[in-house]
């Protein structure tokens, strides 16, 4: 049986819906912190159980009759180690044999706010002796195309990257290389680094809503500082700002950038360009 936590969520169910096509709805129990949310894992036809990494209690309940399972990380900056130490231990005392773990490009090396947690996470994996593989997902492209209707509206893209690179993936190649490793042989104990083929920068990204929109948008590269104030006014909570902003100067230096193709490669295809996710954006 395959397992997956973080169920609800955006990556979850984009991988249960892949791995359906690989191995039958029996096989597949997806791991929920709120079960009567779970309406489009039921559709899916798909065992649904109460999985909630601040209730060990729950896990390793839920983790029963489990072998392999997709530790999604979580979503909490400062929490997140805490949980998924959780899950491993529960999986570990529940006869779960295989972890794969959503981590982030070159967690090991990775200067970036958030890489803190993915990498004690990948070593407290790594020393649990379960067999585990690491997912090293690069950014996605969506918190790029998250902001087209905002750049639409403002006449600009805003941030601090300067001309930094963001070698990004959609979601949805992120768990097509999730289900490749969940439903194929031949993964053990490695590690992936997931990136997206073509990377781009912030004025390439500005020039390409232009050109779908005819309009002009350009790239406004601000300093941290009055990135963070424009932020604030959106409401954003200052940690979360923090991150994004830690995020653009780190991309600056060429922290989201990559040229591993191990991505389209797992998948057995190109990952969705640039074009074609503000493509996907635009769309009504
Ligand atoms: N690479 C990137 O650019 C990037 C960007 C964003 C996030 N991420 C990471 O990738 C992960 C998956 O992304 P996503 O887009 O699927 O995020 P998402 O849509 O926000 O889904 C996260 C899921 O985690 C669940 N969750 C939160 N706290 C939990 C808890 N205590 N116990 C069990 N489940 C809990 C949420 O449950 P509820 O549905 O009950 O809220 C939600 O279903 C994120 O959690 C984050 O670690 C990466």
């Amino acid at each position: 049986m395959i397992g997956i936590t973080g169920a609800n969520g955006q990556l979850g169910q984009l991988v249960i819906r892949g791995l359906l096509s690989a191995v039958p709805a029996s096989q597949i129990v997806g791991l929920v912190r709120r079960p009567a949310e779970a309406q489009a894992l039921h559709a899916m036809g798909v065992e649904v159980r109460m999985g909630d990494y601040d209730r060990p209690d729950t896990l390793k309940a839920a983790l029963r009759g489990v072998d392999k399972l997709l530790l999604i990380s979580a979503v909490q900056p400062g929490e997140r180690l805490r949980q998924h130490r959780a899950v491993i231990d529960a999986a570990k005392q529940s006869g779960v044999t295989s972890i794969a773990y959503t981590s982030m490009l070159r967690a090991d090396t990775s200067s970036m706010i958030l890489a803190r947690e993915h990498r004690e996470t990948e070593a407290y994996l790594k020393q649990s002796g379960l067999e585990y593989v690491i997912l090293r997902n690069g950014w996605y492209l969506e918190n790029h195309t998250g902001l087209v209707g905002a750049a639409i509206a403002n006449g600009a893209v805003i941030g601090s990257a300067g001309e930094g690179r963001f070698a990004s993936a959609t979601r949805a190649d992120y768990a097509a290389a999730a289900v490749k490793v969940l439903s194929s042989a031949g993964h053990a104990n490695q590690t992936y680094e997931l990136a997206g083929d073509r990377a781009f920068s912030m004025t390439e990204f500005a020039a390409e809503i232009s050109a779908q929109t005819a309009k002009h948008i350009g790239y406004t590269d601000l300093p941290p500082q009055d990135y963070a104030a424009t932020l604030s006014t959106f409401g954003l909570p200052p940690m979360i700002i923090e991150v994004v902003i830690d995020a653009d100067l780190k991309a600056q230096a060429g922290e989201l950038d990559s040229t591993s193709s191990t991505l389209s490669e797992l998948i057995g295809r190109k990952t969705t360009t640039l074009g074609e996710a503000i493509g996907a954006a635009l769309r009504p």
